[in-house]
C-alpha cells in the first residue's frame, strides 16, 4: 500500500479541482439566460459531481447542496472521489462546494456567476449551518484593524487609512436587499461609493482581497456557507474578514449548537472559518466578472477562465483553458 503520509494535498489536488469547477462552469454556462435558475444549478451540480469521479481523493462534502434528504447530489456528508484502486490510499479531504454561486446571475445572463469549491485536510473547514452570516471583508492591509460591531463610518475610515486613500475613494459592495437599508444609508452618509449587487457576495469577497479589482470592502449579510468558502480564499490571499452567524430563531440556535458551535454569537476570522493547514480554493467564471472571464463557446469547444489558490504553498494561478469536444473541424482550433 502506498503510504498515506507526507503527501501534499495542495500540490496533488489543485489542478484536479480546477477541472471540477471548470466542468461545472461549462455545463451551467450552457443554460445562460434561460431564466431557469433551478436548471442552471442542476447542470452545475451534476457536472461537478461527475467530475469528482476522476479525482483521486477520499473527499467528504462538508458544505454542499443541503442535507441528504433534500439534495440528491453533493449533499452534506456525501463521499466523493475516484473509485478505490488496490494498493493506493487517496488523501482524505473536506470539501465545501458552491457549484453555481449566483444561480440567478447565470439564469438571467448577468455578470459574476462562478463555480467554486474549497478543500482542506479533514477538519480544515467549519461546518457552517445553512443560515445567514454578517460579513465585513477587506484586503490584507486591513488585517487586525477592523471591528464587526464598530460604526460603519469608523470601519470605512479605518479601511481608507489602511489603503492610504480617502473614504470617498472606497468602493464597497453590498447585496441589494431590503435588510441592508440602514447599512447602505450609513455607507452613503460616510461618503464611500457603493456597488449594489443582485447576488454573489462570495466572488465579491474574494475581489475585496485582491488589489486592483476595484473593490475595497464587502459589508452586510449573506449566506454562511458562502462565508466559509470566502474565508478559504482569504486564507490564501491573507485578506481580512470578520463574520458572525445570524442566529435569530430558537430552533436555529438549537441546530447551531447541535452542530458543535458552542457560541452562536462568536465573531469569526478567516482562520476560524477555514482553519486548515492546506487549503485549496478553486473557482471558474461562468459569466464575466472582475477577476474571471465567463465561459466562451466556439464551434467544437469551450474556453474557461479559472483561479486556483493554495494556502501552504502560497500559489495563485489563473488558468485559461481551451477544451475541445472532439477532434477539431476543418477550420482548426480557435484560440483567440
Ligand atoms: P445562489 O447562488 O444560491 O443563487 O445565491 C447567491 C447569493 O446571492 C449569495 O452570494 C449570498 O450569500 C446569498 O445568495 C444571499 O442570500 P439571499 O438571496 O437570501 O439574500
Amino acid at each position: 500500500m502506498e503510504p498515506n503520509t507526507g503527501f501534499n494535498i495542495e500540490e496533488r489536488l489543485a489542478l484536479d479541482f480546477v477541472r471540477v469547477v471548470e466542468q461545472a462552469a461549462v455545463d451551467s454556462a450552457r443554460t445562460l439566460g434561460r431564466g431557469d435558475k433551478e436548471a442552471s444549478d442542476r447542470a452545475a451540480v451534476r457536472a461537478m459531481r461527475a467530475a469528482f469521479n476522476d479525482v483521486e481523493v477520499n473527499g467528504r462534502i462538508v458544505i454542499g447542496e443541503g442535507e441528504r434528504d433534500e439534495a440528491p447530489m453533493l449533499y452534506i456528508g456525501e463521499r466523493v472521489g475516484a473509485p478505490a484502486r488496490t494498493g493506493v490510499e487517496y488523501p482524505g479531504v473536506d470539501i465545501a462546494v458552491d457549484p453555481l454561486e449566483g444561480t440567478n446571475l447565470c439564469a438571467y445572463g448577468m455578470p459574476n456567476a462562478i463555480a467554486v469549491l474549497a478543500a482542506a485536510e479533514p477538519g480544515g473547514l467549519l461546518h457552517a449551518p445553512d443560515c445567514y452570516m454578517e460579513k465585513l471583508i477587506a484586503g490584507a492591509a486591513c488585517r487586525g484593524a477592523l471591528e464587526l460591531d464598530a460604526p460603519v463610518e469608523d470601519n470605512l475610515k479605518t479601511i481608507a487609512r489602511c489603503l492610504e486613500r480617502r473614504v470617498e475613494d472606497l468602493t464597497v459592495i453590498v447585496l441589494d436587499r431590503p435588510r441592508h437599508e440602514t447599512l447602505i444609508g450609513a455607507i452613503r452618509k460616510a461618503g464611500a461609493r457603493i456597488r449594489l449587487i443582485p447576488d454573489g457576495d462570495l466572488s465579491a469577497g474574494v475581489s475585496a482581497a485582491v488589489r486592483g479589482a476595484g473593490v475595497h470592502a464587502v459589508m452586510g449579510i449573506g449566506g454562511a456557507p458562502e462565508g466559509v468558502i470566502t474565508a478559504a480564499a482569504l486564507r490564501c490571499l491573507h485578506g481580512e474578514m470578520l463574520a458572525r452567524l445570524v442566529v435569530d430563531k430558537a430552533e436555529l440556535e438549537e441546530r447551531v449548537r447541535a452542530m458543535g458551535i458552542k457560541d452562536p454569537q462568536k465573531i469569526y476570522t478567516p482562520r476560524d472559518l477555514a482553519p486548515g493547514k492546506e487549503i485549496i480554493f478553486a473557482a471558474s467564471g461562468v459569466t464575466e466578472g472582475p477577476l474571471l472571464k465567463g465561459v466562451q463557446f466556439f464551434g467544437g469547444g469551450s474556453r474557461t477562465h479559472s483561479l486556483v489558490m493554495t494556502s501552504a504553498t502560497r500559489q495563485v494561478r489563473f488558468l485559461d483553458t481551451v477544451r475541445l469536444d472532439g477532434p477539431p473541424g476543418p477550420r482548426g482550433i480557435r484560440l483567440f
